[in-house]
């Protein structure tokens, strides 16, 4: 266990074997008027939720953790948290894969290794007023001993990828150490170095990509993040601008 609990200073550590969701569990907190840096993580979840109101699956063996914080921002700045906590995971898992392993990041938070989702991110804020922000609560899912068969994309687990074993303490730990690292970053220099290090593992960037949005679908050329972390999208002369979706690859 995390006696004591090996965790940076910022973090309130609170365990659960079992919740509905962390993120549940952390809003209910927030807005109770918990800390920023209260960590909620749990053994499995009952009510595990991805983006767009999808289920996460939530069994035993894998990391469900959620981080509150209250930075002085508004909801458009706060979505680029979910790139620390995609650099997070990534920088956690890094060591423990095989070289060959293919880690990459799937925009807009996804963690993928050999092209399958190992992680996902989801990001939860309450407005206080005047285009700021109250609470912002980073939920963060990493599969380690198993993975969905059957989810929107294809997915894996640390065992499966053939990871140095490691513990959910441990990767809990490095997980919330490398988010507390690039959080700091973006408060400190903004959201260019998270972009730079985000792009040097991104997915498909250059490719033919398809992008789910709320209402229906894009095809084009993923030519790169803006400077706020939206998507930007070529169809011949147009580029699109794209803040929220999901990426596939493009259907041939
Ligand atoms: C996605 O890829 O759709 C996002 C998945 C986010 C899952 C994590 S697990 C911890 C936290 N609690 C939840 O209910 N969801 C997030």
């Amino acid at each position: 266990m995390i006696a004591g609990s090996g965790l940076p200073a910022f973090f309130r550590l609170e365990r659960f074997d079992e919740l509905d969701s962390t993120n549940e569990e952390l809003k209910r907190r927030a807005a109770a008027g918990a800390a920023a840096g209260t960590l909620v993580w749990a053994r499995s979840q009952s009510a595990g939720r991805g983006r767009r109101g999808r289920p996460w699956t939530s069994p035993p063996g894998n990391l469900y953790m959620s981080i509150l914080l209250r930075p002085e921002c508004g909801a458009g700045a706060a979505a680029q948290l979910g790139f620390a906590a995609a650099l997070a995971v990534g920088e956690a898992v890094a060591p423990l894969l095989p070289a060959s392993a293919g880690l990459a990041y799937k925009w807009p938070n996804d963690v993928l290794v050999g092209g399958r989702k190992i992680s996902g991110i989801l990001l939860e804020s309450q407005a206080a007023g005047e285009g700021r922000l109250d609470w912002v609560v980073v939920g963060i899912g990493v599969n380690l001993a198993s993975f969905p068969e059957t989810s929107d994309y294809p997915a894996t687990s640390l065992v499966a990828a053939g990871a140095t074993p490691v513990s959910l303490e441990a990767l809990l730990k490095a997980v919330a150490g490398r988010f507390l690292v690039w959080y700091e970053r973006w408060l400190a220099e903004g959201f260019a170095p998270l972009r730079r290090a985000w792009l040097a593992r991104a997915y498909g960037v250059g490719e033919r990509v398809r992008v789910r949005l709320a209402d229906g679908e894009s095809t084009g050329r993923f030519a790169g993040l803006d400077e706020e972390g939206a998507l930007l999208l070529e169809d011949g002369p147009t580029r699109r601008r794209i803040a929220a979706g999901d990426v596939f690859p493009a259907v041939r």
